[in-house]
């Protein structure tokens, strides 16, 4: 295992961004960067050891300072959307941006995919990364609190990436973080991800109203579209799910202390294979429905469904829905959350 740090570029502000390149086994490897503590690159071999580009990003630091669609960040303080960017705690009303439609999404106008993190890198026998920690000040985009936060990327030489959050406030605020990678397992800006087999381990989903906002109901998938128990072609049911899927899928009724498995995406053209495991209780399936056409790394095109993001969270909305798991960390609690990618091809 091997890890290399560069200069990737600077901020607006001047700051020095740097690239940390982890190698792992047979050609895989994985680049991260302390600007929005963003997974830059996924290297991953396929069934024949031909090793290819599996997520979506930007060669270099430009992409990232411009809007774009989240591309590997991490996505903090509050992952997903909070109603009318509002919510109320401790008998006081908090009010954030609202940056989607009437809504809060992914942390607001500057959230944690916009600062620039301080990363070090950790290295032990048979794994290898980099950790990013983060003080995201009181009242920053709305939210009470001072934050403390770190997330630790490790590749082992299995090829398994595993992210750990932790995050201690000075005040009581919800807290939800994610990784917000844009998988396409045929190589990244190849075509759609329709023909990828995805199974999740959710008996219910959280049905949205227009703005994709939770109804509250958890939902049974039995049958449909939302049905992932066994391994489904994402594209077979794609049509009778109205703007694609962008949807949180139920692993259990409350956070786990050890990840537990989650999700499985294949590629039968390619033979790659995710296997997702989290200690959260949801999973947001997003299959890139307003992707663009953005021009990404190596010149590719990113266009609608040309790659899906599995991002382990707590459900969106919890703050105003009093019957999904708490996303509030008080002073002296600490945020955990471990999210495991394990990579194979067959
Ligand atoms: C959300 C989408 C959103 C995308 C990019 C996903 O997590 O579920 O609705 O468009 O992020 O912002």
């Amino acid at each position: 295992m091997n890890i290399e740090k560069e200069y990737f570029g600077q901020t607006r502000d001047g700051e020095s961004v740097h690239r940390y390149l982890v190698e792992g086994s047979r050609g895989a490897s994985v680049a991260l960067i302390d600007f929005g503590a963003i997974v830059q690159s996924v290297r991953m071999p396929d069934r024949d050891g031909r090793v290819d580009e599996i997520s979506l990003g930007f060669d270099s630091l430009r992409g990232y300072l411009d809007e774009h669609p989240y591309f590997g960040a991490t996505v903090g303080r509050y992952a997903n959307r909070i109603a009318n960017g509002r919510f109320e705690l401790g008998g006081q009303t908090f009010t954030l941006a609202s940056n989607n439609g009437p809504n809060h999404l992914h942390g607001g106008v500057r959230g944690f995919d916009k600062a620039l993190w301080s990363g070090s890198p950790v290295q032990t026998e048979t794994e290898c990364g980099v950790r990013f920690k983060l003080t995201s000040p009181d009242g920053e985009e709305g939210y009470p609190g001072e934050l403390q936060v770190s997330v630790l990327y490790m590749l082992d030489v299995e090829n398994r990436l595993t992210i750990s959050y932790e995050a201690n406030t000075s005040r009581p605020t919800p807290v939800n973080l994610t990784n917000h990678t844009y998988w396409n397992l045929s190589g990244a800006g190849s075509g759609e991800i329709l023909g990828h087999q995805l199974s999740i381990v959710a008996d219910r989903y959280l049905p949205v109203d227009e703005s994709l906002i939770p109804t509250g109901e958890l939902a049974f998938v039995e049958g449909g579209a939302m049905d992932f128990r066994n391994p489904l072609e994402i594209g077979s049911r794609f049509d009778s799910v109205e703007g694609g899927y962008d949807h949180c899928f139920v692993l259990g009724d409350s956070a786990s202390e050890t990840p537990r498995p989650a999700a499985i995406l294949r590629d039968p053209a390619s033979g790659r294979l995710m296997r997702v495991s989290t200690t959260e209780p949801g999973i947001q399936l997003y299959t890139g429905n307003f992707l663009d056409g953005t021009k990404g790394a190596g010149g590719k095109i990113f266009g609608r469904l040309g790659a899906l993001c599995l991002e382990a969270q707590h459900f969106p909305d919890s703050p105003n829905q009093e019957s999904f798991p708490s996303t509030v960390l008080s002073p002296g609690d600490t945020y955990r959350q471990v999210t495991i990618h394990e990579f194979s091809a067959a």
